[in-house]
C-alpha cells in the first residue's frame, strides 16, 4: 500500500508550535505518514497578496487531508498597510483563509467533541446537594453546519432596489421595517438548504449510532425562527423516524440550551446545530472543558477533503516567546480526530489514554492549567512548555 501524505498548514503565530508537537506525537504513536507543508497565512497575504496561495489549494486537492495550526487574521485597513508596498493599491482585499478553505471545498460538516478528561483542574464543577461539590463528566459532540445560515455572507447595508423591493413584498418587513429610510437598513440573511441541512443531520445521526450515544439534540429556535429552524426540526424528525428509530431525537432552544449547560451537561451527547448557533453552542461547552486549548475541531465535505484543526487562534501574543508556553492539546486532538477519519482509530486511542494519564496524574501542566496568567515566567511558576507537555505524552504512549 502507498503510503499516505497528510498535508500541514502551520499558518501563524503558535499554529506552527502546536502542529510541530503535534507530528511529534502521531509518530510516537506509530503513525507513518509522509508530510508535506502547504503555505498558508499572513506572510503570504503580506508577499503575495494572498493567504491561501492556489498551490496550497493544489495540495488539499490531492492529499485531501490536512493538519492546520491557526492563521492570523486583522482588519482590512491594517491588512492593506502591511501588504508588501510593490503590491499596494492594486486592489487587493484580505479575506480570511480558513474561511476561503471552507467555501472552496465546501466543508459544510463541522465536529467539534468536548470531553471532559479527568483530574483536569480547568473541568467545570457546580455545587451539589447539602452543599456538596459535583464534577460533571462531560462527553458532548457537536455538529456545526458550517457553510450557510447567518455566516453565508449574504448581507447588506442600505441594500440594493430589487432587495429592499423583495423585502417590501413580505407584510412584517412593512410593518417592523418599512419606516425606515432604505440607506439606514442592515440586513445578514439566514439561508438554509435542504442538501447541506440534511447532510449535518445524517453526520449527528450516523456519529450518534456509531459512537452509542443515546440521543441527538437538535439546538435551534424553531417556535420562532420558523421557516430555518422550522425546516431543520421538521427534516430533523423525518430523518430518525424512517432512518434512526433507535436514536432519541431532543429539541433544545439555544437560549434555553445555553442556560442547561453548566446545569446538566452531562445529559447530553451528540448535539446539531445551524452553523451560528453550532457556533456559540460549541464554545460554551469547551469553556466547561477547560477551554482553548483543549477545544479540537474537525470540518469534512461531501468529497471527502478533511481539515482538521484546534478551535483557538494564533495568539500573536505568545508566538515570539523563546520557550513556546501554549498548550498543546486541542491541536494534538484535532490530530487524533483525523486519525479516527482515516481509519487508524487504534492510534487515535493510545494518544487519547496518554493524554489522560498526564493529566490525571497532574504533576505536568501547561500554564492554563495553572490558571496562570500567560507570560514568559510561567516556567519558573511550575508550568512546563508546549515541547514538555508533548515529551509528556510521549513517555505516557503504551504500545
Ligand atoms: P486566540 O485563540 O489566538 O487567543 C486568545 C487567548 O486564548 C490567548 O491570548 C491565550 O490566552 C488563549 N489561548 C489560545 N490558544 C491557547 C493554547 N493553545 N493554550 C493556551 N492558551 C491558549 O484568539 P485571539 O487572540 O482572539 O486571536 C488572535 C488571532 O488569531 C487573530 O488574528 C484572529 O483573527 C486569529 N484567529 C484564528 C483562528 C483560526 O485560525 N482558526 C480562530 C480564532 C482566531
Ligand atoms: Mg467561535
Amino acid at each position: 500500500m502507498s503510503q499516505r501524505t497528510i498535508v500541514t498548514l502551520p499558518g501563524d503565530g503558535i499554529g506552527g508550535n502546536v502542529l510541530k508537537q503535534a507530528i511529534r506525537i502521531l509518530e510516537a504513536a506509530g503513525f507513518t505518514a509522509g508530510y508535506v507543508e502547504g503555505d498558508i497565512g499572513w506572510e503570504f497575504w503580506k508577499k503575495e497578496a494572498n493567504p491561501l496561495p492556489d498551490r496550497t489549494i493544489e495540495l488539499i486537492k490531492k492529499h485531501k487531508v490536512a493538519l492546520f495550526g491557526a492563521i492570523t487574521s486583522k482588519p482590512k485597513d491594517e491588512a492593506a498597510d502591511e501588504l508588501d508596498p510593490a503590491l499596494q493599491g492594486k486592489g487587493y482585499v484580505y479575506s480570511s483563509p480558513i474561511v476561503g478553505l471552507r467555501q472552496h471545498f465546501n466543508l459544510d460538516v463541522c465536529i467539534r467533541p468536548c470531553r471532559s478528561y479527568k483530574g483536569n483542574p480547568l473541568n467545570f464543577i457546580r455545587r451539589g446537594r447539602n452543599n456538596t461539590i459535583e464534577e460533571p463528566e462531560i462527553d458532548v459532540v457537536i455538529f456545526r453546519q458550517n457553510t450557510e445560515g447567518l455566516y453565508g455572507g449574504v448581507e447588506w447595508t442600505d441594500p440594493p432596489d430589487k432587495v429592499y423591493e423583495a423585502l417590501m413584498t413580505h407584510p412584517k418587513f412593512v410593518k417592523n421595517f418599512g419606516n425606515n429610510p432604505k440607506n439606514e437598513l442592515s440586513v445578514s440573511t439566514r439561508i438554509f438548504s435542504r442538501k447541506a441541512t440534511e447532510r449535518i443531520l445524517r453526520a449527528a445521526f450516523d456519529h450518534a449510532r456509531e459512537y452509542k450515544y443515546r440521543s441527538v439534540t437538535l439546538c435551534e429556535k424553531p417556535n420562532v425562527i420558523r421557516e430555518t429552524s422550522g425546516m431543520m426540526f421538521k427534516l430533523a424528525k423525518e430523518i430518525r423516524k424512517s432512518d434512526y428509530p433507535d436514536i432519541e431525537l431532543w429539541n433544545t432552544n439555544i437560549d434555553a440550551q445555553m442556560m442547561w449547560l453548566t446545569k446538566n451537561p452531562e445529559n447530553y451527547g451528540v448535539i446539531v446545530a445551524s452553523n451560528m448557533f453550532g457556533d456559540i453552542v460549541s464554545d460554551g461547552f469547551a469553556g466547561l472543558i477547560g477551554g482553548l486549548g483543549f477545544a479540537c475541531s474537525a470540518q469534512f465535505s461531501e468529497e471527502g477533503i478533511a481539515v482538521f484543526e484546534p478551535t483557538h487562534g494564533s495568539a500573536p501574543k505568545y508566538a515570539g516567546y523563546d520557550i513556546s508556553i501554549v498548550n498543546p492539546i486541542a491541536m494534538i486532538e484535532s490530530s487524533c480526530m483525523m486519525l479516527d477519519f482515516i481509519g487508524e482509530n487504534k492510534i487515535a486511542v493510545k494518544i487519547r489514554n496518554a493524554i489522560a494519564k498526564v493529566i490525571s496524574e497532574g504533576k505536568v501542566r501547561t500554564y492554563d492549567m495553572m490558571k496562570l496568567p500567560g507570560r514568559p515566567d510561567v516556567i519558573e511558576k511550575g508550568a512546563v512548555s508546549t515541547e514538555q507537555m508533548a515529551n509528556a505524552i510521549i513517555e505516557n504512549i503504551v504500545s
